[in-house]
């Protein structure tokens, strides 16, 4: 099932910010690609982001990097959008929402010109609303048009839970699911350590299942963009590291389970939106959403993030 040759393995960065060079870092750590492109409106600085990362080359995998413009774009086996800026102070996330969509405008269509057969990662928030207008303004189909979604929110609930739990967190089951934002719900019911719920898992292996503890994890969870902003004004190394595992799992047709965003019909009444569920990751892209057997809370909250997406792709006219 699995194969891991980078031979010719072309992925084209669009936005060279903190998250595209980061992305780039990482990646090229991987050795999962062969050539890296860096496009941006700021030529510059792609330029200089692709200067420092060939300086790592010779130290680690053999890799073409480069700033180009969208004709690179042609061949790529994924193409990564995170052009645009993050939230303002005062602005709020349909402003946002606005901004970064006109963008959206300009780059996506030049990108499927270019590349009609690739696969499209997009990161750039607020995300679930762009990976769905990147999907309408690319004619993709939704298999290829993939969202980061909830990958870096599920990192940071399973980071968190395992530091109360005491484990390794790649020994913790849990996902964050809905929107990549404020709306997002945790799915305590599916939640694991070793198969057991964390109910039993307290009950058995601890001296008290600490409800406040677990209430305060998700607030930490869907409140770390903020906390880290305002200590160091961007978020990347997480979200670098999930895309590169995203990309992984597609290059190497691993059939992974990972939270991203994708297109959502006929599950609990929700439908035509992109948001994140557990997927299946393969060489065609999300391969399948996975329909979870969630609880009252959890659906309600998924229906109310749904919602708060609808209403924002509405006003934006999509
Ligand atoms: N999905 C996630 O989990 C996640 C995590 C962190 C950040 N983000 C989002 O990623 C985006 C980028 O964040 P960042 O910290 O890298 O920002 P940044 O400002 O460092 O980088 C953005 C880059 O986009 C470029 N750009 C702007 N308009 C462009 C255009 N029309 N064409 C090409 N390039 C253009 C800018 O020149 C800049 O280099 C933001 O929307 C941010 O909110 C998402």
């Amino acid at each position: 099932m699995e194969k891991s040759s980078n031979h010719s393995v072309k992925i084209a960065i669009v936005g060279a910010g903190n998250v595209g060079a980061t992305f780039a870092y990482a990646l090229l750590g991987s050795g999962l690609a062969s050539q890296i492109v860096l496009i941006d409106a700021n030529h510059e600085r792609a330029e200089g982001e692709a200067m420092d990362l060939n300086h790592a080359v010779p130290l680690t995998h053999s890799t073409r990097i480069w700033a180009g413009d969208y004709s690179d774009c042609a061949g790529a086996a994924i193409t990564f959008v995170t052009a645009g800026t993050a939230q303002k102070p005062g602005e709020t996330r349909l402003d946002l929402a606005q901004r970064n969509f006109a963008i959206f405008q300009s780059i996506i269509p030049q990108i499927v010109q270019q590349n009609p057969d690739g696969i499209l990662l997009i990161a750039s928030n607020p995300l679930d609303i762009l990976s769905y207008a990147a999907l309408k303004l690319s004619g993709l189909p939704a298999n290829r048009v993939i969202g980061s979604g909830t990958i870096l929110d599920t990192a940071r609930f399973r980071y968190l839970l395992s530091q109360h739990a005491g484990v390794d967190p790649r020994s913790v089951h849990a996902f964050i699911i809905g929107e990549h934002g404020d709306s997002e719900v945790p799915v305590w019911s599916l939640a694991n350590i070793a198969g057991m719920a964390l109910t039993d898992y307290c009950k058995m292996n601890c001296e008290q299942y600490d409800e406040e503890a677990y209430a305060k994890i998700f607030e930490e969870t869907r409140d770390a963009a903020y906390q880290i902003i305002e200590r160091k004004g961007a978020t990347f190394y997480g979200i670098g590291m999930g895309l590169v595992r995203i990309v992984e799992a597609i290059l190497r047709g691993q059939h992974t389970v990972l939270s991203v965003s994708t297109l959502i019909h006929d599950y609990y009444d929700i439908d035509d939106v992109y948001l994140s569920l557990p997927c299946i990751i393969n060489r065609e892209g999300v391969d399948k959403f996975l329909r979870l057997p969630l609880n009252e809370i959890e659906v309600a909250g998924l229906q109310k993030s749904a919602k708060v997406l609808k209403e924002m792709i509405r006003t934006l006219g999509l």
